[in-house]
């Protein structure tokens, strides 16, 4: 497998246009995401130079690495963006996918969501799931659907890939994209396909005892809603 290329931090200069900026990393580890050039070639930066010297540096380091390996297995696949390479450690550099987001899109014809259905099958057989599939994680260019932002994604070995734990996350990928797709294009959800990301029991257990904990924690916390 190809190693990942280490450029150094002056390889992209320092933000100096709004224009630039695609989202400012405002709440716990978000980086700065903004277009810049690297060797005179235009790239998306995802930065977290700003914890630089913090205690939260080393996390930002694993994030930064955990998102470049994913790019760097899925290279040359057309639904992800190319790995342009780690920055000093904090930022990563990828291909710019020239398009709109998902949510963005006023409307999207359902072939769209069918090679975004398969991208997403092809992704699950090579033992990776997304999740965070949502309509800002999804660009769309010249029609194709590019998968983008794989910080939460995980890639389960191949002797542990039936494991229940496993199976929900694609379980939970394909929800999720069946719920973009039912709200860009107003169709309903097959009901084979519904009942494929039906949620089995312990999920629902689990998940309602979390809600319901979480709930007590910001109450007692006094935490906005
Ligand atoms: N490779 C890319 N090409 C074009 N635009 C991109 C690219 N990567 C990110 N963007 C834009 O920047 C936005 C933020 O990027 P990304 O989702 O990776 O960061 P994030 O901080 O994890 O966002 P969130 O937490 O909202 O999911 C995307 O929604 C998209 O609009
Ligand atoms: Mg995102």
């Amino acid at each position: 497998m190809n190693a990942i290329t280490l450029l150094p931090d002056d390889a992209v200069g320092p933000l100096t246009s709004d224009k630039q900026l695609l989202k400012r990393g405002e709440r716990l580890l978000e980086p700065d995401v903004y277009r810049a050039a690297i060797d005179g070639r235009i790239a998306v930066i995802k930065d977290y130079r700003r914890y630089r010297g913090t205690f939260l540096a080393p996390v930002a380091r694993l994030l930064v690495r955990r998102e470049a390996r994913m790019l760097r297995q899925l290279a040359g696949w057309k639904h992800a963006p190319a790995l342009v390479g780690v920055i000093g450690g904090l930022a990563l550099g990828m291909e710019y996918i020239n398009g709109q987001t998902l949510s963005s899109l006023q409307v999207a014809d359902g072939r769209v969501f069918d090679q975004l259905h398969r991208a997403l099958e092809r992704l699950h057989e090579q033992g990776i799931t997304h999740n965070d599939l949502h309509g800002t994680n999804v660009m769309v260019a010249a029609g194709v659907p590019v998968l983008i932002d794989f910080t939460s994604a995980w890639r389960t070995p191949r002797w542990r890939r039936n494991n229940p734990i496993a199976r929900q996350l694609r379980r939970s990928d394909l929800k999720n994209l069946l719920k973009m797709r039912k709200r860009v294009t107003g169709v309903e959800v097959p009901p084979e396909l519904a009942a494929k990301v039906a949620e089995p029991h312990w999920v629902s257990v689990i998940r309602s005892g979390w809600k319901r904990n979480y709930q007590r924690f910001k109450a007692r916390h006094n935490v906005p809603a």
